[in-house]
């Protein structure tokens, strides 16, 4: 069975209660959820983690390497930041999916630019725990297409 790694980056943790007017009012854990139920419906596995640590980020892709098929990521402000993140990912090589509650590119300029975006297999931004939902079939699909028996 596929098996998908969920990273949350920094202040993820606060959902519900953080800027509910861009970030709306469901909790982290209303979205792991909303994911658990959507992997279920695809007959994948996932598992989440929430960091507000760059270097407990990097560990986890790092671990991936030999547990995981897929990366389904909202990295939060180290999408703009983070050469690290972005070089994890693309040093262990796992198809990556990015994703974003609101539309990063409706916002300040500096969220304009992801360094993520890049080494991933697309993108999806706006759509509130819908991106998770939308990102998690996105990545399944992905896999699927390019290993039918996963
Ligand atoms: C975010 C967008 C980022 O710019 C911001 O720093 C976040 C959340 C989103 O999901 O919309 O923390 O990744």
């Amino acid at each position: 069975m596929l098996n998908i790694l969920v990273l949350h980056g920094p202040n993820l943790n606060l959902l519900g209660q953080r800027e509910p007017g861009v970030y709306g009012n469901a909790t982290l854990e209303d979205i792991n959820r909303l994911l658990e139920t959507e992997a279920q419906a695809l007959q994948v596995k996932v598992s989440a983690l929430q960091s507000n640590h760059e270097g407990v980020l990097v560990d986890a892709i790092h671990a991936a390497r030999d547990q995981h098929s897929g990366l389904l990521i909202n990295a939060g402000a180290y999408t703009h930041t983070s050469v690290a993140i972005r070089d994890a990912i693309a040093g262990v090589n796992i198809p990556t999916v990015e994703v974003h509650l609101s539309n990063i590119y409706r916002r300040e300029p500096f969220r304009h630019h992801s360094y993520i975006a890049a080494i991933a297999v697309g993108q999806i931004s706006g759509f509130g725990p819908n991106s998770y939902r939308l990102g998690l079939q996105a990545l399944v699909h992905h896999l699927r297409e390019n290993n039918p028996s996963g």
